[in-house]
């Protein structure tokens, strides 16, 4: 049927009011109307659809909820990956941060933005041609979950960007949170329907998004609060962060009105200071602030380490603590073998959650707290998530207690330490394995099935078929999962092989280093401590990991078992460092560092150092009253670095080259 011009007219004029009132009521948090006249305006527009259809499109305000539940949510690839923040805790920790930033910066002082850190999900909205095409989770930063259909029912998240200057694609980021009032409204309703009441605002967020129905999101009082971009297209990226906020307000999307643009270490200070004071009166949940540099030029010389910005920090309020009883002292075993001895609690409510369990970490810590089964405690979350024993209150330790001794074994310890190197190996930011949880492992390795993670692959479904509690279709189910996760990455095997120090970020960082696990197997402790943010204590801990036959065999009956990885040959040359393949030698007094010290870091970077001057010799570190070496240098034309240059080759490895230029280009005698 076609639209009667009036229609059309009508139904535009009806979106651009709608879309008006959300931008007052979200945004601007400033209503001009009353909820029944929007409902009435909402009410109009859906009537004229349903007459003409064609008027209908995505980014109507009529059509949040439309799509039919979902089986599962999709993976999606973000365009930007999505970066996690360091943490902070006091005001040194933060002093810290600021002076280093200044430092590498070279400024006295710096401006920052400040914004509170809402406790709920990280999303990212994809918007092309200022329409929302699609919303992520975070998902493990690269890849997230496509939440779109639930995203749409959120009222406050725009389904079109306003305005004339919108870019062609634009990758919003933020935070998906329920506000206190909603928090306890939605609890409400869970109890009178006899529904799960929520621990707290962020499991009810991420719960109420992880719905695979949207029509039950929609009943969730779910908001969002934007506060970066990922991707853009089509226009110049924002000079600042307070540039960025302004111009995502400006596109219709909601910014918290928190934020501030401090400059100096003691105004963001105070302004932790006052927020600290405030906080309670919030109408949301914070954990924390969140401090940018303000300059995007900044941000950008400063650029990212792992997983997280270098120009962004969050300063987080302490932690929630509160007093409870030890119960008893349970002794855990690691997938590297160690002990780890847990408190069992009194359950007591801290931080938003119910915790029954602590750990006490090891032997030291149980000695240094002296912590006993009987004992008033003081207990927190650290980093409000791992639940910690702070302290004993002494004062109320009843009579008769002893201190509490680790043992040195337990039953089944061997056995136990399998089981969670396997649980570790299957993990999702491992190989992944889908449905091989904790049970399942303690089954297959109680019935002799598995012992190392490579009798994973060798498993067969009817054998499978054949254990307790499972049936044959899954049986079927987890041989499928296993054969998906053969074919995995560098970054992700390394994490799996449970290496102790080495978790994902440093599994990253040697994967990108050395691009191939052979070249890792093989490298010598000083090559190891080359890697971005490796030091002697996990550069040895590799070391001794492929040192171990067992390990090595493990590598082995992988590959043989089908088991296969991305590597990168191209990561060859940097696998031994910037000065692989030259030749150095070593001569005179080094004020900053011994003559071995050199040696090993010249090693580290790939050099090999030897002690005669030769043809082959490319350069020669000259420190004061270097002899005849030095002057063979120079007659034979060699380059010679005094520790002026050697400072800055340091500094900076890669300059190798802008080095020897120069020093060979300068006269023998010169040493300016
Ligand atoms: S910025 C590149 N700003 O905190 C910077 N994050 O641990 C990455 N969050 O996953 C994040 N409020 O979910 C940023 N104002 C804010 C935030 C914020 C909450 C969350 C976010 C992120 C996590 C970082």
């Amino acid at each position: 049927m076609p639209i009667p011009e009036a229609a059309s007219r009508r139904a535009a004029e009806l979106r651009r009011e709608i879309d008006q009132h959300n931008y007052r009521y979200y945004v601007e948090d400033d209503p001009t109307i009353s909820d029944a006249d929007y409902d009435r305006l909402l009410g109009e527009l859906e009537a004229l659809e349903q007459q003409y259809p064609d008027l209908i499109d995505a980014a109507s305000p009529t059509q949040r909820v439309g799509a039919a539940p979902a089986a599962q949510f999709r993976s999606v690839a973000h365009l930007r990956p999505m970066l996690s923040l360091n943490n902070v805790f006091d005001e040194e920790g933060f002093g810290e941060f600021y002076t280093r930033l200044c430092h590498e910066l070279g400024v006295d002082t710096l401006e920052f933005v400040v914004e509170p850190k809402l406790d709920g999900l990280a999303i990212s909205l994809l918007y092309e041609q200022g329409v929302l095409v699609r919303a992520a989770t975070r998902g493990d930063g690269a890849q997230g979950e496509d939440v779109t259909a639930n995203v749409r029912t959120i009222r406050a998240v725009p389904l079109a960007l306003r305005g004339d200057d919108v870019p062609p694609l634009l990758e919003v980021r933020g935070e998906i949170f329920i506000d206190k009032a909603g928090f306890a409204a939605l609890n409400a309703a869970q109890s009178v329907n006899g529904d799960k009441v929520f621990a707290n605002p962020r499991n009810a967020a991420a719960g109420s998004l992880r719905q695979l129905d949207p029509r039950i999101t929609a009943g969730r009082p779910l908001s969002i609060s934007c506060y970066g971009i990922g991707a853009i297209e089509g226009t110049e990226r924002p000079p600042s962060q307070a540039a960025t906020l302004s111009w995502l307000r400006q596109l219709g999307l909601r910014v918290s009105n928190e934020w501030q643009v401090l400059s100096g270490r003691s105004a963001c200070v105070a302004s932790y200071r006052d927020m600290a004071a405030r906080r309670a009166q919030l109408g949301y949940e914070i954990d924390g602030l969140v401090y940018k540099v303000n300059s995007t030029a900044d941000q950008e010389r400063l650029g990212y380490v792992a997983r997280a910005p270098r120009w962004a920090v969050a300063f987080k309020f302490p932690p929630d603590e509160r007093e409870t009883r030890v119960l008893a002292i349970d002794v855990q075993v690691g997938r590297t073998g160690a002990l780890t001895p847990v408190a069992r609690l009194e359950p007591v409510f801290v931080g938003g959650v119910t915790i029954t369990n602590a750990t006490l970490h090891n032997a030291d810590e149980i000695r240094r707290k002296d912590v006993r089964i009987g004992d008033t405690v003081i207990v927190r979350r650290a980093g409000d998530v791992i639940p910690e024993v702070v302290r004993v209150v002494t004062a109320k330790r009843p009579a008769g207690t002893e201190p509490y001794v680790l043992p040195a074994s337990v039953n089944d310890q061997d056995e136990a330490r399998r089981v969670q190197a396997i649980i570790h190996f299957a993990s999702r930011r491992a190989l992944d394995i889908e449905g091989l949880g904790a049970k399942l492992v303690a089954q297959l390795v109680g019935a002799g099935l598995v012992r190392t993670p490579a009798d994973l692959f060798a498993l067969d479904a009817e054998t499978l078929a054949g254990l307790e509690r499972m049936g044959e279709k899954s049986a079927r189910n987890l041989i499928a999962a296993i054969d998906r996760s053969r074919s995995t990455t560098l970054d992700r095997l390394l994490h799996g092989l449970g290496i102790p120090e080495v978790g994902e970020a440093t599994a990253a960082s040697l994967a990108r280093h050395f691009g191939a696990l052979d070249r890792i197997a093989g490298a010598p402790v000083a090559a190891l401590e080359a890697v971005e943010d490796i030091g002697p204590v996990v550069a040895a801990s590799i070391r001794s990991w492929f040192d171990d036959a067992a390990n090595r065999e493990l590598i082995v009956r992988l590959r043989a078992l089908g088991v296969n990885w991305t590597e990168h040959e191209g990561a060859a040359a940097a696998a031994t460092g910037p000065l692989d393949g030259l030749t150095c030698v070593l001569t005179g007094t080094l004020e900053d560092m011994t003559r071995d010290e050199a040696k090993s870091w010249l090693e580290a970077q790939g050099a090999r150092v030897t002690s005669a001057v030769s043809k082959k010799t490319d350069f020669v570190v000259a420190g004061a009253e270097a002899g005849s070496r030095r002057t063979k240098a120079e007659s034979l034309g060699i380059a010679v670095l005094d520790e002026a240059a050697f400072t800055v080759l340091r500094e900076e490895p890669a300059a190798i080259g802008r080095l020897l230029d120069v020093a060979q280009s300068r006269p023998a005698g010169d040493n300016g």
